[in-house]
């Protein structure tokens, strides 16, 4: 069996590295650099030291700050048109996965012809994009490190991913004092998302060895510094480690894909409104139960990473695995989350229609190492509804 493995071009990092970004828009040819942002990040001013650092060095700015929490086909394009406008030839996304995922589509528009649904799929962008920075502001999504733009299908509904090589970001700059000002709830949310795509990625069926060294590092320093991040946002080590985590997760899982926990935390109840580390949270406990006896050796050191504690002398591997969905569930209730589904306005009545939706989500499920029936996926949601 043969691989590929993919990644971004430069990672540019460090607690204070945003004071590169000037030089690194210059490295790239660029002299106009088009910030793309959420309208929350804008309204606070995070993105105000980046706008400074570029004024001092000359480089002239424009910033978009209309990316949605779940980017439209036409907000890709509004971005594309007023990056166009403004004569951009450097692209900056700078904000959770949305700005970032409206970065990485509208660099698409800006080199090939639109409308961007045309790409929706695998690999289908003809031309290389315009060159862009990516500079998250949370340490959860990995999106700065994937090839991935996920967007509301506004034509037929329900979200599509534009996958393509040329989306990788030509420089990435980590910079864990953009992630001080998170409130706790968000840290753990956005934390225990990135938890959850090391994990998915290191138990899925198409982890390799690069894969694994990328998720073990990933899932030792989530788990070894959420807490600590949670209990105090301005623990910068904490927040750098988590800044680190979160990347090297999305290393992994860009290159694998992850399993039963997103294929089912995706699908439930838009109305409800979770955020999607929360959805994440709440559905991992009763799935990594269900997939140890997949996996128990990749579980078993999964269980001892969130217990920190290498336990491989004193337990058996069956042991260790049982004990993983124990073990995430000290996890959560450390952050202050509960589960159950129940507790976040999801009725009984949707939930045949939320274990449709999963068993729907392939592209998830094929990774996932146990093979889940609809009716298994269905039993989980029912026996996890209240607890
Ligand atoms: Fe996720």
């Amino acid at each position: 069996m043969t691989f590929s493995h993919f990644t971004v071009k430069k990672i540019v990092h460090g607690a204070g590295s945003i004071s590169l970004a000037p030089a690194e828009v210059k490295k790239l040819g660029g002299r106009k650099a088009f910030i793309i942002t959420d309208p929350g990040l804008a309204k606070i001013g995070v993105q105000k030291p980046l706008e400074e650092a570029l004024s001092a060095d000359g480089i002239e700015w424009a910033l978009f700050d209309k990316a949605e929490l779940e980017p439209s086909m036409d907000s890709i394009q509004a971005c594309a048109d007023a990056a166009k406008a403004f004569g951009a030839d450097v692209l900056i996304g700078f904000g959770g996965g949305s700005a970032l995922d409206t970065a990485k589509a509208a660099s698409v528009l800006l080199s090939n012809e639109g409308p961007i649904d045309r790409y929706f799929g695998m690999n289908l962008v003809p031309h290389p994009t315009m060159p862009k920075i990516l500079i998250p502001t949370t340490a959860g999504t990995g999106s700065e490190m994937t090839n991935i733009s996920v967007l509301a299908d506004t034509k037929n509904g329900g979200k599509k991913g534009v996958v393509s090589e040329f989306m990788y970001a030509d420089t990435v700059i980590l910079d864990a004092g953009l992630t001080l000002g998170l409130p706790p709830r968000v840290t753990a949310f956005t934390g225990v998302d990135a938890f959850v795509h090391a994990m998915e990625s290191y138990c899925g069926l198409a982890a390799t060895p690069i894969t694994d060294a990328l998720n073990l590092a990933a899932m030792r320093l989530v788990a070894g510094n959420i807490r600590q991040a949670y209990a105090n946002g301005s623990n910068i080590a904490a927040r750098d480690a988590m800044m680190y985590g979160s990347a090297l997760a999305g290393m992994g899982f860009g290159n694998t894909q992850n399993g039963i926990i997103h294929a089912i935390g995706t699908t439930l109840p838009v109305e409800c409104h979770i955020p999607h580390g929360l959805a994440m949270a709440v559905c991992s406990p009763f799935s990594v139960g269900f997939n140890a006896i997949a996996n128990p050796e990749k579980y078993a050191v999964v269980a001892d990473i969130l217990r920190g504690d290498d336990r491989s002398f004193s337990m058996s591997v069956m042991e260790r695995a049982a004990d993983v969905e124990d073990a995430f569930r000290a996890l959560l209730r450390d952050l202050g989350i509960q589960t159950g589904l129940a507790n976040y306005g999801v009725k009984r009545e949707d939930l045949p229609a939320c274990a449709d939706r999963a068993f729907a989500a392939k592209r998830l499920l094929n990774n996932n190492p146990r093979q889940a029936s609809r009716d298994q996926i269905l039993a989980m949601l029912e026996a996890n509804f209240e607890n």
